[in-house]
């Protein structure tokens, strides 16, 4: 049997998610007319022995428990949460649990970020981790050079698929072949992650000042950083592999990438279950719509674009690469480009609500001249405005023309 853990994380980490994060935790975002970490569980069901799929982060679990039991009956696989009771980093969680993980004796683990968007080829990546042999496989993929830098890179051996060498956000040029956050374990890599971590502690090494608290107290046997305490350390000793991924990937790193995620989704669909996208003559390219939702006849939609549950689309509409979230109400003629609406809000007649697309999506340290606009909960928008790359917190009520603004 296999299992798989997702990486979730807590509530502080999702401050780049505001104003969005104020009413739904990050994880739980609806790309694609389903919450974010929804398409990492589907992929991990679609793996034969599937044995349960466990959530570690430091949320309190009742903003979790909703979804865990609605998801668990929906895909039919078990899925449970463990809470860090403090932050103890990408590998301390994994090592701290290793019992519940390891229990049943799975004969694979999966590892998960949450917070990216890929095809989650688990099923060839399980075939490549088990005939490769290591105890690990990271999946990598190619990604332009010069974005390179903000993510971990990998130095990987053509012929036998070994990691030769490991760099966490280097500031120089290592490789364009990237840490994409999704990685297959044999059970005993969580004993090579303790003795490394042993060795980490003996030799002093490697507390960096990434760190400065551990640095101080002496090292926290708890924190522990997968990235650099023990991938950059395993390199070139033969314990990992690394699997050429070739498709799309995206981190979600704020809220506004989550237009470009769903994007990337909604293409996805088109080739893996086209009967979710919706079909007709004022449809344009690959749309979701919540069978709830109203939608005038006269009203053209997409490409791109999820419409939430019971909203209400007006005459004349025009809405491209966008999400529209429950119960928001588009008044007639009203034009939103890239753009997300948030719950219960609502844009008057003849009002234009766009972003500015950011065509840089590996670079998040973003252009601010460039992004999607966002309407927090209960956002309201009068009529024959224009908004045009703005951040607007929930229930504001807009009566003039905004560009380029945060408006609080
Ligand atoms: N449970 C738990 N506890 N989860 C955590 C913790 C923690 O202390 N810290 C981070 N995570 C989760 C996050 O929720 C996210 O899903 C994932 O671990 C990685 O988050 P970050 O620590 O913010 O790292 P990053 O995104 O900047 O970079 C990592 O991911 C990239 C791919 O997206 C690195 O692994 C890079 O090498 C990699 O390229
Ligand atoms: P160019 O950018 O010069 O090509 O102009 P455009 O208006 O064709 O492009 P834009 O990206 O502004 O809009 C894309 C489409 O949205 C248009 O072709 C219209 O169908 C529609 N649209 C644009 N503005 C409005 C508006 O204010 N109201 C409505 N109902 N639809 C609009």
């Amino acid at each position: 049997t296999t299992k798989a853990i997702i990486l979730v994380g807590g509530p502080s980490k999702g401050t780049r998610f505001r104003p969005l994060s104020l009413d739904v935790p990050k994880l739980l975002f609806p790309i694609a007319g389903k919450p974010m970490i929804y398409h990492h569980i589907e992929a991990c069901s679609k793996v034969e022995n599937m044995k349960e799929i466990i959530l570690i982060g430091f949320f309190q679990e009742s903003v979790l428990s909703k979804f865990i039991s609605e998801t668990s009956k929906q895909l039919n696989v078990a899925i449970r949460y463990v809470n860090e009771e403090k932050v103890l980093g990408t590998a301390g969680g994994l090592y701290h649990f290793r019992d519940i993980i390891l229990e049943g004796n799975p004969s694979e683990i999966f590892v998960l970020h949450s917070d990216i968007c890929c095809a989650f080829p688990l099923n060839d990546l399980l075939a490549f981790h088990k005939q490769f042999g290591r105890a690990c496989t990271i999946m990598g993929t190619e990604i332009e050079a010069k974005y390179a830098n903000q993510y971990g890179c990998l130095v990987r051996d053509e012929k036998t698929a070994q990691l030769l060498h490991y760099a966490e956000k280097p500031e120089t040029f290592v490789s364009n072949l990237i840490n994409c956050g999704v990685y297959c374990f044999s059970p005993e890599f969580f004993d090579i992650i303790g003795k490394t971590m042993i060795d980490l502690k003996t030799s002093g090494q490697n507390i960096t000042t990434d760190y400065p608290e551990i640095t101080r107290k002496g090292f926290d046997v708890e924190r522990l950083r997968l990235e650099q305490d023990i991938f950059v350390p395993l390199a070139g000793t033969g314990f990992i592999s690394v699997y050429p991924y070739v498709g799309f990937w995206r981190q979600i790193k704020n809220a506004g990438s989550s237009v470009y995620c769903q994007e990337l989704y909604l293409n996805h669909f088109a080739k893996t279950k086209p009967e979710v996208l919706k079909k007709g003559s004022n449809i344009i390219g690959n749309v979701i719509i919540d069978p709830t939702a109203s939608v005038d006849p006269s009203a053209t939609i997409g490409p791109d674009v999820y419409i939430g549950p019971n909203v209400k689309i007006g005459k004349g509409v025009r809405v491209i690469h966008s999400i529209i979230l429950d119960q928001t109400e588009i008044k007639d003629h009203a034009c939103i480009i890239y753009s997300i609406i948030g719950w219960q809000s609502l844009i008057g007649v003849w009002a234009r609500i766009e972003g500015i697309p950011n065509y840089t999506p590996f670079l998040y340290s973003q252009d601010k001249r460039r992004g999607v606009t966002i309407f927090g909960a209960g956002a309201q928008a009068n009529g024959e405005i224009i908004v045009s790359n703005c951040i607007v917190m929930p229930h504001k009520q807009l009566d003039r023309n905004y560009n380029n603004e945060i408006i609080l």
